[in-house]
Parts: C-alpha cells; structure tokens; sequence
C-alpha cells in the first residue's frame, strides 16, 4: 500500500481509538493493536461493535476460570499466546492461516475476512461439533445437491417466457440463486480472483470471493468448513442475547412455508415475551426459568440450557437443532420422522425420488430416526414444558399434534391422488414423463397444499397461533384448495377432449 500521507492520520486515529475506547479488562495483542490503529478510522462500526462483546472484555483464561456453569466457552484449555488476550481482530481473522484459502497479506499481517466455525471452534469445540449435526450446517447440499429439489428452485428463480404456444422454462442464475434460496441456505463462498481496491488509506489488493456477502446457515467457506455461526450470533457482538431473541429466527423461518415465527409471534408465549421481556434477563448463564424469563423463546424450547432455581437442570444447551424433535413437520411432501442424518440429499425412496417418504406418505425408515430415538427427543422437549406446566396440559397439547400431524398428511395424500391422476391422463406432465412435477398450474397448486397450508396447519398446532392452522393459510385453504384441483383436473379433461 502506499503509506505517504496516511501514517499521520492512522496515529492520529489510533491515539483517538486509545481516548475513546471503553476499558478493557483484557490485554488487547500487539496484532490487534495493529488492526485497529486503522479500523477505528476505516471500520468504526466493527470495532464499536466488538467493544460491546465479550470478546473485548475477556480473555479465554478468563473465561476458563468461572464457574462450569456459567461458562461460555466449551475448550478445556486454550493455547498460548491466546490465552491471556482479548479475542481481537488478530486472534479471529488470523486463526489457521494455512487452512484458509481466503488467507491474503494485509498491511504486514496474513488474514483472512471469511472467520468459520473451524476457527471458533479454538474456543468453542462444542457448538461446532453440534452444529455440524445440524439438518442448517448442511442446509446447501440438501437443497443444492437434490436432483428432486431441482424443479422447485427452477420454476421459483428462473426466467420463464411467453412462447405464443405456452411458456418455456429457463435455468436460474447464479446472482438469482444467491439473492433467493440460497440466502437463507449459504451459498459457496470460493476465492475467484485477487483485486487491487482503492481505499481510504491507498492501493490494497483483496480476494474476491464469489457468492458474497453472505450469512446462510449452511455457507460451504474456503476453509472447507460449513455454515456461519453469524446467521444466529451477528458480528462482531456475537452475542448470546441476539442469538436467544426470537427476531433473529425470524430472519429466515417466516414462511409462508416455513412459518415458525409468524405462528409464535401471535402465540401466548409470544405475547408474553414482547409484553413482559424488559424485565427479562436474556444474558444470564446459566439461563434460570421463572427469574430470568417467564415464557419460551425459540431458544428455550429449541436450543437453550434450562436451570431452577435450585440449579437443578432442566435441559441441557444443544447447537444441534434437533436434539428435541422426534417430527420433521416442515413436510416436504409429508410430516414424517426426524431423518437421521443432517445430509437429506442422500435420501432415496422406493420411486428413486430424493424424498424422505414415499409420494403415498409412507415413510422411508432406513433413512429415519427410531421410534425410541423419537421418544427420547420428545421427552427432552416436554421437560422444557414442565417448568412452567403440568403433565395434563403438555399431553393435551402433544395429542393434538398427532392429529394435526395425521390429518394433514391426509389431506396432502388427496391432493397428490388428484395430481397422480392428471399426470396418468396425460393432463400434465410430471414424475411419470421424467419433467419438472413443480411448474404446471395443477402441480404449483399441489406444492401450496403441503408447502403451504400443510406445513402451516402444523407449525400452528407445535407452537401456537391457531389462526395458521385455520383461515390464515390452514386447513380453510387446504379444504379449498384440493376442490379446485379437482375442479382443475376436470377442465384439464374437457379441453383435451374439445382439442380432439
Ligand atoms: C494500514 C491500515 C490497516 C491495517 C494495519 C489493517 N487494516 Fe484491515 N483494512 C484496511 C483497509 C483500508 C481496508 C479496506 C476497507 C474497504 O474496503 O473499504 C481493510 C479491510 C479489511 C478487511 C476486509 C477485507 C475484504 O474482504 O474486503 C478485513 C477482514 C480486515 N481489514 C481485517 C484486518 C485485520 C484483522 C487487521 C490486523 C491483523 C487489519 N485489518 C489491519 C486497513 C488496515
Ligand atoms: C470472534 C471472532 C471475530 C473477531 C474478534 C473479529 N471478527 Fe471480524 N469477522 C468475523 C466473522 C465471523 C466475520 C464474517 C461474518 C460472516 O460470516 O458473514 C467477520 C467479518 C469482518 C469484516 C468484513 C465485514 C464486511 O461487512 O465486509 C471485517 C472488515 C472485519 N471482520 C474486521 C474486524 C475487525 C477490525 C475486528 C476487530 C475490531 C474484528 N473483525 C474482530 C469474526 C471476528
Ligand atoms: C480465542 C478464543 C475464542 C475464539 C476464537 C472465539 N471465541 Fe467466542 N468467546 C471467547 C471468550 C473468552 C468468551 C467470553 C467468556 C467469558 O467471559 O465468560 C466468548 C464468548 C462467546 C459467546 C457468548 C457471548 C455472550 O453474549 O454470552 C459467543 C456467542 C461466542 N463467543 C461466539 C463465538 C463465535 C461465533 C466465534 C467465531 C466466529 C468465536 N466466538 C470465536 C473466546 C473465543
Ligand atoms: C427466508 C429463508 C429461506 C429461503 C429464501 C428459502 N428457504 Fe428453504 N428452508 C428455509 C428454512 C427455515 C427451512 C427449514 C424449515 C423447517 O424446518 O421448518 C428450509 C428448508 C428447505 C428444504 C428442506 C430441505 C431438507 O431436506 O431438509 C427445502 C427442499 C427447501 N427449503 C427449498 C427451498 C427452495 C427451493 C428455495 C428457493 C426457491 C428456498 N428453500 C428458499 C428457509 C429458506
Ligand atoms: C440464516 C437463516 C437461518 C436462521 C437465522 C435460522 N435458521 Fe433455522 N434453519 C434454516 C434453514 C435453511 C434450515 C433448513 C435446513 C435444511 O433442512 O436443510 C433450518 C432448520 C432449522 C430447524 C430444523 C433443524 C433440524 O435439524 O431439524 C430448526 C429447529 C431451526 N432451524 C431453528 C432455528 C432457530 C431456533 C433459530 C434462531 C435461534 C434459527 N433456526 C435461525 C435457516 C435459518
Ligand atoms: C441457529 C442459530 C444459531 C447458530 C447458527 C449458532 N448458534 Fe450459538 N447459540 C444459539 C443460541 C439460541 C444460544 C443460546 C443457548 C442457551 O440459551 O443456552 C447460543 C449460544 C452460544 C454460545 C454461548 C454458550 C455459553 O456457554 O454461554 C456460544 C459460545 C455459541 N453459541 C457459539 C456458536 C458457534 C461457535 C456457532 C457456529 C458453529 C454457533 N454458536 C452457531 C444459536 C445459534
Ligand atoms: C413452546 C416451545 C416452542 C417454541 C417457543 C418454539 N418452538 Fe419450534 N417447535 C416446537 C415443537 C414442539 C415443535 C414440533 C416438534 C417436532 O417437530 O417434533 C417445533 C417445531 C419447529 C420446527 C420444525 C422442525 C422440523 O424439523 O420440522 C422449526 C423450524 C421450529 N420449531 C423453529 C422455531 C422458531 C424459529 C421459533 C421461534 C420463532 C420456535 N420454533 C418456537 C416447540 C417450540
Ligand atoms: C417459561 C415458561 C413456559 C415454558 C417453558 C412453556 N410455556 Fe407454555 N405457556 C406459558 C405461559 C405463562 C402461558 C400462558 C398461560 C395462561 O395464561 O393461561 C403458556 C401458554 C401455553 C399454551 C396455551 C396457548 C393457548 O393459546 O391456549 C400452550 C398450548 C402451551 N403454553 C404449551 C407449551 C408447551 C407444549 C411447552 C413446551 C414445548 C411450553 N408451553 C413451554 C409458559 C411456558
């Protein structure tokens, strides 16, 4: 970089930085000394943000020492030097180097921008083994790597045209594909190139990283590593409030086919938490129910570490999502058992689709948890409810999601015999013809019933708000829904036979 009239106006920065910064209790390193001498001038906004984190007011020996149970670092040691200094730009941004195809010489340092779960996991082994057991740490290959899954992202993203004689269908982009599904999902974050920008402190050359920027829970990143441990836990506070809050789920589970957040959010627990939550604590750790919340946040049923009062343990902390869920009813095309693995794209059923059950709904079990396995999740679920209700109440609520379970999956099977029937007559084509089943009328209205009103229906029931499970895209739409496909079906029929 050309460092002529700068230097002045980084030590003026750095002397400023010194002024402003709120006391450390840690020892910051002489590389993050370094870093930020011109990201207080460059990137004021990072660093103020990383003044709030815990990373800037601990060292990991710090951490090290407090109780186990209050803990937030899961490494029993932590090696030196960095030990005994702030988590700082240096420590994260330089953390393996060598691994680290993004890794590029930078003002005397070699660093990296794309920070993974490999590299929190110096400090924090436990939630990135966890997460990686996640259906979201492989949300990129179970949706990129499904050939059956191919159709859906096709009729979503692509350009379709107008042909005079119908419409013809176009592969998505690339820039589609980032801005659409795979926002949410990750995108694959690859070096393609260098670039010399012209910055605020002269000429400095940088990777350019495709598919960027981005923060899907499954991004793969140029360390090889999958995820971002940023889709919950945002730079550079990476805090634990943020992550516990519900807003930040609702980033990427508010439907309408994935409606966690909307259902909780008219939920009574939902309404608790916005009415009541200021005189919550949400940082406490351990988290103790009654004193520090007094209704679930996705967090709590989901993830979080439950103590009493008395410090008995409710529920352990999982960064496996999974952990409490014996259903999967996020149903693609049926409710059906947890998969097994949190790579679904290897899932085959006896038709050859890349679906967990069968297009009739039965499940594909060699691909599926266990009926032991799912009780063991639902009793750690129902152990969440039990430090606020009884027995009688959380068996009540859990009955009704058999049913909801039960009868949705019905009302899916009804409409796949409607669209069976269509493509059997030759009205559509689909499975049967080796072509896209999603981008005919009839079919996209087979994809609402269980994309939709299905999945819908059910969330409502799991987790509150039951204005989604009925008017508000439940079983109303369901019921009229498969009418008009069977309305549909019909006049597929009686214009082929005016055609003849
Ligand atoms: C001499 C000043 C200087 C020093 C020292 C410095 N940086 Fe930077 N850094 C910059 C500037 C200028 C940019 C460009 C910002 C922009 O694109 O607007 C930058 C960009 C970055 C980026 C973003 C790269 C990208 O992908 O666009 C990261 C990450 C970063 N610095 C981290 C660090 C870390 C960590 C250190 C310490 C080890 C450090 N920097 C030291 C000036 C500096
Ligand atoms: C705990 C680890 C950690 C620490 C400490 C940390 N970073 Fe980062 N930083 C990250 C992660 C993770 C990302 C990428 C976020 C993502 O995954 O999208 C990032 C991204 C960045 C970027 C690119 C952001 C953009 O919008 O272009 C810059 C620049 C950066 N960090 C600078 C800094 C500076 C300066 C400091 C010190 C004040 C710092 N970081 C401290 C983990 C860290
Ligand atoms: C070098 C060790 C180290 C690395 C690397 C590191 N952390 Fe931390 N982390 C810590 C320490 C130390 C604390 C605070 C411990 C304390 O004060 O009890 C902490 C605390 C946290 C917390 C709890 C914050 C809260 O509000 O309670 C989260 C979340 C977290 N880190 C996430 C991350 C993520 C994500 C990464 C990678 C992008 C990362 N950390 C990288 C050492 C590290
Ligand atoms: C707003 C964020 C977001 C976007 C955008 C998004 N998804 Fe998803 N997707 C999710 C969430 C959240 C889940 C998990 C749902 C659940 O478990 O309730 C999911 C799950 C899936 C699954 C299940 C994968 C499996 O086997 O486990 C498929 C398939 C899928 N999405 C397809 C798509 C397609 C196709 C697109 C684009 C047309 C898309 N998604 C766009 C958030 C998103
Ligand atoms: C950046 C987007 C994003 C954010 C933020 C996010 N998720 Fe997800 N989540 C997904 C996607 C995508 C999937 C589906 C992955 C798949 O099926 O392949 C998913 C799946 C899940 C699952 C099903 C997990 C499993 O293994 O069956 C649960 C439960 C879940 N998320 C809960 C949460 C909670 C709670 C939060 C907030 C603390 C949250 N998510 C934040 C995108 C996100
Ligand atoms: C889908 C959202 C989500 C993602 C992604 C996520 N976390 Fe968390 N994380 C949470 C939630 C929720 C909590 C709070 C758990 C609790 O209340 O006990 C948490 C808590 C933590 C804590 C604090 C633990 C303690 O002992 O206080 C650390 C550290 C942490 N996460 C690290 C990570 C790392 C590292 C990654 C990336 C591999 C990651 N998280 C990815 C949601 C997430
Ligand atoms: C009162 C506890 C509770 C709260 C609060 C809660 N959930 Fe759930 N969640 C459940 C239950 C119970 C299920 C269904 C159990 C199953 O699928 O086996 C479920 C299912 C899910 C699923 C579907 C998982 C799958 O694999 O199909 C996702 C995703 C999810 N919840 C995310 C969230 C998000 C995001 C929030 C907050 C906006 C939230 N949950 C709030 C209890 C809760
Ligand atoms: C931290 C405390 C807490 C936890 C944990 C909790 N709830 Fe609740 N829940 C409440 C409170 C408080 C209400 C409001 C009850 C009232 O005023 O009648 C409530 C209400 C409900 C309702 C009534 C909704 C309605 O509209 O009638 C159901 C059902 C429910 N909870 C089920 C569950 C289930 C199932 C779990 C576990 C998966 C759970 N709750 C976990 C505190 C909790």
């Amino acid at each position: 970089m050309k460092f002529s009239g700068c230097i002045f106006s980084i030590l003026l920065t750095f002397t400023l930085y010194l002024n402003g910064a709120p006391a450390a209790a840690a020892e910051l390193s002489g590389e993050t000394e370094a870093c930020l001498a011109c990201h207080a001038l460059v990137t004021p906004g990072i660093v103020g943000d990383w003044h709030a984190s815990y990373h800037y007011k601990s060292s990991p020996a710090e951490g090290l020492s407090k109780r186990r149970s209050s803990r937030r670092i899961s490494a029993e040691q932590v090696p030196e030097p960095l030990a005994d200094t702030a988590v700082g730009c240096a420590e994260c941004h330089m953390m393996n180097a060598d691994k680290h195809s993004d890794s590029f010489e930078h003002n005397g340092f070699t660093i990296h921008t794309v920070v993974s779960p490999s590299d929190c996991a110096t400090c924090h082994p436990t939630e990135v083994t966890e997460f990686a057991d996640n259906l979201m740490a492989e949300a990129y290959a179970n949706l990129m790597h499904n050939p059956t899954y191919a159709g859906l992202i096709e009729s979503t993203n692509g350009k379709h045209e107008f042909t005079g004689q119908g419409i013809s269908f176009h592969g998505s982009d690339p820039v589609t594909d980032a801005d659409s599904c795979i926002s949410c999902h990750g995108t694959d974050v690859k070096v393609v190139g260098v670039e010399t920008r012209e910055t605020m402190m002269g000429e400095m050359d940088f990777p350019q990283l495709s598919n960027w920027p981005n923060t899907g829970v499954g991004r793969l990143n140029p360390d090889g590593s999958k995820g971002s441990c940023s889709s919950c836990h945002m730079r550079h506070q990476f805090s634990i409030e943020v992550a516990r809050k519900p807003y930040t789920c609702a980033q990427c589970h508010k439907g309408p086919d994935v409606p966690a957040y909307k259902v909780y959010a008219v939920s009574m627990h939902g309404n608790i938490q916005k009415s009541v939550d200021k005189n919550w604590d949400y940082k406490a750790v351990p988290w103790t129910i009654g004193k520090d919340f007094t209704a679930p946040t996705c967090a709590t049923c989901h993830a979080s570490e439950i103590i009493d009062e008395n410090g008995e343990l409710l529920a352990k902390r999982t960064h496996r999502f999974n952990d409490r869920l014996p259903w999967r009813i996020f149903g693609i095309p049926y409710a059906h058992p947890h998969p097994i693995a949190a790579d679904t794209s290897d899932i085959v059923n006896q038709a050859g689709l890349h679906f967990p059950t069968e297009l009739t709904g039965e499940p594909v079990p060699k691909f599926l948890i266990s009926p032991a396995e799912m009780e063991k999740r639902q009793g750690a679920m129902e152990a969440v409810c039990a430090g606020c209700h009884s027995d009688q109440w959380i068996k009540g609520h859990f009955a009704r999601l058999d049913t909801s379970i039960e009868t949705t999956n019905h009302m899916t099977l009804q409409a796949t015999k409607i669209l069976a029937q269509a493509w059997e007559e030759g009205l559509a084509a689909g499975i049967p013809q080796g072509q896209n089943p999603t981008n005919e009328a009839i079919e996209l209205k087979w994809v609402e019933q269980w994309l939709f009103f299905g999945n819908s229906t059910r969330f409502a029931t799991a987790m509150g708000g039951a204005d989604y499970g009925v008017f508000a895209d439940g079983r109303w739409y369901q019921a009229k829904n498969l009418q008009e496909m069977y309305d549909y079906l019909k006049f597929l029929r009686a214009t082929k036979a005016a055609e003849k």
